[in-house]
């Protein structure tokens, strides 16, 4: 199993000023954690605006990602941004799919297969994220409705491309809810993506993709949910706008917090 990732979304938060902030906090307490346990990326996704800054700026010790790229190529697409031009500033990761974009800003499952296939070719490394809502799983629906978001986006990707891709499995009654899926219910639903995987693209890429949990994930769960056999790390929103509970949960992936 390759290393652990532990990702920040910040969504719509944060000023420059607090931003700076953040970073000057989270370099000093992920560098006194350094070398203890496993190893483990540690990614953060600040607003569109301060990327370039972010990439080239600072020399922190973790990845930069974005939110979101567009799926269509350069050109009159105001307000719009390609995976070319977060490559070109210093990117490393983006975020694509997520469940608020694909509600906000109508984003269909075609528009995320064509925004990885650009991320790809850009040479970014993705996040992609699928996930029910709780009246899919109340009809029993989430197993089939998280396949066809994975089938959709990665159809057609070869085994070198999925290295690229790691997938975040978020399911939308847990994301700023406070509520957590239980650490059986995230591993059921990860062990069924490793299925999908390799149904897809085979069981050497099945078993290489990490795949991330994302839904209220903060330091008193990180760990248990760590724990879990085929839980490879986490996408985290509320808890990784706070330096130290960003940086728990890190501890909590490199196996340094147990679980409580
Ligand atoms: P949350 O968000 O940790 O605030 O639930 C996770 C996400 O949406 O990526």
């Amino acid at each position: 199993m390759a290393n652990m990732l532990v990702a920040g979304n910040w969504k719509c938060n944060k000023l420059w000023n607090e931003a700076e902030l953040f970073v000057d906090e989270l370099s000093q307490i992920l560098a006194q954690g350094d070398g203890q346990g496993q190893f483990c990326e540690v990614m953060v996704a600040p607003p569109s605006p301060y990327l370039a800054a972010f990439a080239q700026q600072f020399d922190g010790p973790f990845f930069v990602g974005a939110q979101h790229c567009s799926h269509q190529s350069m050109g009159a697409h105001t307000g719009d941004f390609t995976a070319e031009m977060l490559a070109s500033c210093g990117v490393d990761f983006v975020i694509l799919g997520h469940s608020e974009r694909r509600a906000d800003h109508s984003e269909t499952d075609e528009m995320v297969a064509a925004q990885i296939r650009a991320a790809l070719d850009a040479g970014l490394r993705t996040i992609l994220c699928c996930g029910e809502s709780l009246e899919l799983r109340k009809l029993d629906e989430h197993f089939d409705w998280v396949k066809r978001q994975i089938t959709a986006a990665t159809t057609g990707l070869t085994p070198d491309e999925m290295a690229h891709v790691d997938v975040a499995y978020e399911p939308i009654w847990a994301i700023g809810t406070g509520v957590t899926a239980s650490s059986a219910q995230a591993q059921e639903m990860h062990a069924f993506i490793r299925a999908v995987l390799a149904e897809l693209h085979g069981d050497s890429v099945a078993s290489d993709t990490r795949i991330l949990y994302g839904g209220s994930c903060k330091p008193s769960n990180a760990a248990e949910l760590f724990a879990c056999q085929d839980v490879d790390g986490g996408l985290i929103g509320g808890a990784a706008l706070d330096p130290e509970s960003f940086a728990a949960i890190v501890a909590a992936a490199r196996g340094v917090l147990s679980p409580s």
